[in-house]
């Protein structure tokens, strides 16, 4: 992995920028470009001003790098929903503190996150995932003393670009004997739930946070540990939240309003908005076909979301010279030999890309690189660290913006 510095550093091109060095090179497969001061940025923003506890969600980027940078900026604590992702993390940071937020796991999974990575906190939706957790933590048929369990509740999802509503969480009328069954089980007691992905409002954690008073005080148990979940956005074309103080505020307020806290922690597990920056990629048009690009990443690659969803990522023509054509909206089509690798947009180009021309698509740190497959023998095995500010940033105010594009 090479470094390469912005303009006046080291390896300064002719455009003054990183990634047109690169470009330069005429790379053959996609390169991954990694911001990691973006990764730290977002890291001490939340350790700094979220007035709690967060969670680094690892399923949104599970690169060891990131998870050593996320460490170095005071990132503690990472929520883990697979054994895969147990071994990773304790491998990579023996003393981070990991949390197995998936409501339902293999017996096996719970047992070796236990016994064998020191896994105390779990996450639940139902009676018998708790039966399950209390078996497979129990020695000799004596259950542990030192679990932190947290029930799950559903919430509405209506304000998230990615709903995560329908699958997971425990409905009102459930939470009460499960608060009960789980108090007498766990050392600590704790809620949480997830708003869904990308979600474009503060209010959507404050309704959430009303469904949490409810269980409370319906229950009349002591609840230890308040989990919002992750759900905090990071900015898209068309997709533009608010800054992310205004979610901590309404959290916050929301929080102290709860009759537990006095006593209680309170955690976040946000996983895209600590690494939606961290990444780009610099892919190479090998074919125009009128408005469409044929490009050489995809849905099977670090495009899933773009073809799947219809996510719209930032896109920027990296080209000597640059050029003076009048944008027009293009949509992109990926390597494979499959009509379904298809990213419908709209991104806007100069109105002159052609073959062999590169285009840098921003913001796929997050739920991006983490999804890749090499399917068709296609993948990107090339990565360069760039030091340039990523497309788009929510942390605009924590440090100086210089190429950050209008979205
Ligand atoms: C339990 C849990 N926590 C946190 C996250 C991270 O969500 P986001 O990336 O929207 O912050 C997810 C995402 O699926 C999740 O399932």
């Amino acid at each position: 992995m090479h470094k390469h510095h912005s303009a006046l550093g080291l390896a300064a091109t002719p455009l003054g920028n990183p990634v047109a060095d690169i470009a330069n090179s005429r790379p053959a497969q996609p390169v991954t470009l990694l911001r990691p001061h973006a990764a730290r940025r977002a890291a001490r923003f939340f350790v700094d001003k979220f007035p709690g506890r967060s969670l680094y969600a690892v399923k949104a980027n599970p690169s060891p790098e990131l998870l050593k940078i996320l460490w170095d900026e005071g990132v503690t604590h990472y929520d883990v929903a697979s054994i895969g992702e147990v071994r990773l993390v304790h491998e990579t940071l023996p003393e981070a503190v990991l949390c197995f937020m998936h409501p339902v796991k293999a017996e096996e999974a719970i047992a070796e996150a236990y016994f064998g990575h020191g896994v105390k906190t779990f996450s639940l939706d139902t009676l018998e995932e708790l039966e399950k957790i209390v078996r497979a933590t129990s020695r000799d048929g004596v259950a542990p003393t030192d679990l932190n369990l947290l029930v799950r509740l559903q919430v509405s999802n209506e304000h998230a670009k990615l709903s995560l509503g329908a699958k997971f969480g425990a409905a009102a009328d459930e939470v009460k004997a499960l608060l009960f069954a789980v108090r007498q089980a766990a050392d600590a007691l704790g809620i949480c739930f997830h708003v869904g992905s990308q979600a474009m409002t503060p209010s959507a954690y404050a309704q959430a946070m009303s469904r949490v008073r409810d269980a409370i005080v319906e229950a009349a148990v002591t609840v230890d540990i308040v989990d919002v979940g992750g759900g905090f956005p990071s900015t898209y074309p068309g997709m533009e939240p608010p800054p992310l103080e205004a979610y901590f505020e309404v959290i916050h307020s929301a929080f102290e309003a709860l009759p537990i806290s006095y006593s209680a922690e309170l955690w976040c597990e946000p996983g895209r908005a600590l690494c939606a920056e961290y990444a780009s990629l610099l892919v190479r048009v090998e074919k125009r076909r009128g408005s469409e690009l044929y490009i050489n990443d995809g849905a099977y690659g670090a495009l899933f979301d773009a073809a799947h969803i219809g996510w719209r990522y930032p896109v920027r023509l990296i080209r000597d010279g640059g050029s003076n054509t009048r944008p027009m909206d293009f949509s992109f089509y990926g390597p494979t030999c499959d009509d379904l690798d298809h990213m419908t947009g709209p991104f806007q180009l100069p109105g002159d890309v052609a073959n062999g021309d590169y285009i840098e698509i921003g913001m796929l740190g997050a739920y991006g690189c983490a999804m890749r497959t090499a399917f068709n023998g296609f993948g990107a095995e090339r990565t360069e660290i760039v030091d340039d500010e990523p497309m788009a940033t929510l942390y605009a105010g924590e440090t100086k913006r210089s190429n950050v594009v209008t979205l």
